[in-house]
């Protein structure tokens, strides 16, 4: 989603700008601008594409110590530089930044251009500024207060007008802003990780409300001018600086550091000795937990994928339904709850707006709402009732890889730890606590054989599809393989269940057609050999990920990746690992921006 960073204070604005976009810019990318304000007036410098773009740009504009930027990732209107933000009232002398969907733009559109305004951009944001303007009588706050009153959705923006040079005002519904404090500057992100290096204090504005952002003192007060007082956070000391390291891209430094971040989000919390595990984040509620007698998982993207897998795991440890929605379709769907239901929300940024929406849903209706995400502090951790947080520091490629094994573990500790309340009984807690402490070694292993992964992957370059197959987790398992793949090399991959290829995708299958089948040493194993030799019969080229390899498979399949043997429980976070590799250097042979791949953001904040 789009990046949004401010600046007023001593320093030039511009160094903070550029480099509080180029932190955010994986957020979102098809084009940036800034806003400058200083006694010369507004200046508004806007670029398609990225901020090293924008950069040569601002390098000529004047130097000035008010400011704000914003990187763009397109909902209404293509890439260009006029839908770029900021966007100018019709005088020029009020600048407006927005994150989010204005959804009666239409009308209000409409409206403006009867009074006779003159539109230069498709946006539904350029509504906003127009309306600002018509409602200034010399107080910028008032007249956004007033124009804000007039729309509908959601929105994180800044505004800057000419004559008011010592301010900044923003605002905030459903789009993330935050407020970081200096001792005589202050500044203003969409996400914590601008503030790197910058600030270490911030406040965070809460839905319907708006602030005076100054050098000295920022005021906070609620869309229908109630003052409210918010204590500031301290920035999370896990946003280390942003750095890759050796790595050619951020997603194979993320890719490879799984054997630590696998590592850090069972570090603390396991119990051997008890059988169990520790989970300080959902003590508060766990007299509700122990007694809800239904479970509801709801994610979107990858993280869905995780939750699909958790399904199996939880239901086989706790013996209580579980259920998985798509957070988009949940919230929509007036689904069945009651306080006996423990709805769950899996993100790794959360601030997915559907997520968010669907977890508010849960707890309209009297559902306990627990959160498992990555990003301290963000909007789904302080919408949970509890949660359970990854620990996987930032990940930055938008293609997510150690957050979905990290979710994976995390939901390994939620289901042995609720387990241990009802009918798990030691041994068997014991045993899973004693596959996570080896989970990491076993990634290293899989690590350790990239450069077959990535022989086999440039085979999978030349193709314009693939198959991904796999049965119980290694279903979901499969279906996170071809993401990946899409996603980022813009093959076309599907996910399938094994069994279910013949009744329909088996059409599919010729010398064209690379199928990745997982195949672990598992109870379903003879059954995928047997769907291997389906596609095999149809000329299918078979790419197989096996706990052993052996003389069957060794004439069906024309390539095997093998990973360690393990429990079924930690099985399918190995499998993952090799699909993750395999989907970057298929992309990194095709020439793909791996990191930030096209149409794509990394967080989705608009439904
Ligand atoms: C995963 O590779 C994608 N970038 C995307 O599907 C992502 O998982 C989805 O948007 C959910 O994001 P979240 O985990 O931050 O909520």
């Amino acid at each position: 989603m789009c990046g949004i960073v401010g600046y007023i204070g001593p320093k030039p604005a511009v160094p903070y700008l550029l480099d509080g976009l180029k932190r955010l810019e994986y957020r979102g990318y098809d084009s940036a601008g800034v806003a400058l304000l200083g006694e010369h007036g507004l200046q508004v410098l806007k670029t398609v594409g990225k901020v090293s773009q924008l950069s040569l740009k601002v390098s000529r504009a004047r130097s000035e110590h008010v400011g704000f930027g914003h990187t763009r990732w397109a909902t209404h209107g293509v890439p260009s530089e006029a839908n770029a933000h900021p966007h100018l009232s019709a005088d020029g002398k009020i600048a407006l930044i927005h994150n989010g969907i204005i959804e009666n733009y239409q009308p209000l559109r409409e409206e403006l251009k009867s009074e006779g305004v003159l539109f230069r951009s498709e946006t539904d944001t350029e509504v906003l500024v127009h309306l600002i303007a018509r409602h200034y009588h010399g107080d910028l706050a008032e007249a956004v207060r007033i124009a804000l009153g007039l729309i509908s959705g959601a929105y994180g923006i800044c505004v800057l007008h000419q004559n008011e040079p010592d301010r900044i005002v923003v605002a905030k519904m459903g789009s993330p802003l935050l407020i970081g404090l200096g001792a005589d500057e202050s500044f203003i992100a969409s996400d914590q990780q601008a503030l790197v290096g910058h600030s270490d204090r911030f406040i965070v504005l809460e839905d319907g409300e708006m602030a005076v952002v100054r050098a000295t003192d920022v005021s906070v007060f609620t869309v229908d001018m109630q003052p409210v007082e918010r204590e500031a956070i301290e920035l999370a000391e896990e946003l280390e600086r942003i750095d890759q390291g050796d790595y050619a891209h951020f997603m194979l430094k993320e890719i490879f550091e799984q054997p630590r971040t696998i590592s850090d989000a069972f570090a603390g919390r396991l119990l051997p000795e008890e059988g169990g595990v520790r989970l300080g984040g959902i003590a508060p509620v766990i007299d509700r937990l122990k007694a809800c007698k239904r479970l509801i998982l709801t994610a979107c993207g990858t993280s869905w994928h995780a939750a699909l897998v958790g399904e199996y795991i939880l239901e086989d440890m706790l013996r209580i339904p579980v259920e998985v929605e798509y957070a988009s379709e949940f919230r929509y769907r007036n689904p069945v709850i009651d306080e006996d239901c423990c709805v769950i929300a899996i993100s790794q940024s959360g601030e997915t707006a559907d997520t968010l929406a669907a977890m508010k849903e849960a707890k309209r209706k009297g559902a306990l709402v627990l959160g498992i995400c990555n990003r301290v502090g963000s909007a789904i951790a302080r919408e949970s009732h509890a949660g359970v947080y990854l620990h996987a520091g930032p990940e930055i490629g938008v293609a997510s890889t150690k957050a979905f094994t990290s979710q994976l573990v995390v939901l390994i500790l939620l289901a042995v730890h609720m387990g241990r309340l009802r009918n798990l009984g030691y041994n068997h807690g014991r045993q899973v606590v004693d596959e996570l402490r080896a989970l990491p070694g076993r990634v290293q292993e899989i690590l350790d054989s990239s450069e077959h992964i990535r022989a086999i992957a440039e085979k999978l370059a030349g193709h314009n599809n693939a198959l991904y197959l796999g049965r119980g987790p290694f279903f979901p398992v499969a279906l996170e393989g071809a993401l990946k793949l899409k996603e980022i090399s813009y093959i076309h991959a599907e996910g399938y269940p094994a069994a279910e290829m013949k009744h329909g995708p088996i059409a599919l299958i010729d010398e064209n057609m690379p199928v990745i089948v997982i195949a672990p040493r598992d109870d379903n194993y003879d059954k995928v050999i047997s769907n291997i030799q389906e596609v095999r019969a149809r000329r299918g080229k078979v790419v197989v990920v096996a706990t052993r390899a052996d003389t069957k498979l060794a004439e069906l399949a024309d390539e095997i990746i093998l990973i360690p043997e393990a429990q079924p429980i930690t099985l399918p976070i190995l499998a993952a690992i090799p699909l993750q590799l395999m989907a970057y250097y298929t992309a990194v042979k095709r020439g793909c921006d791996v990191d930030q791949p096209r149409n794509l953001a990394k967080s989705v904040t608009v439904e």
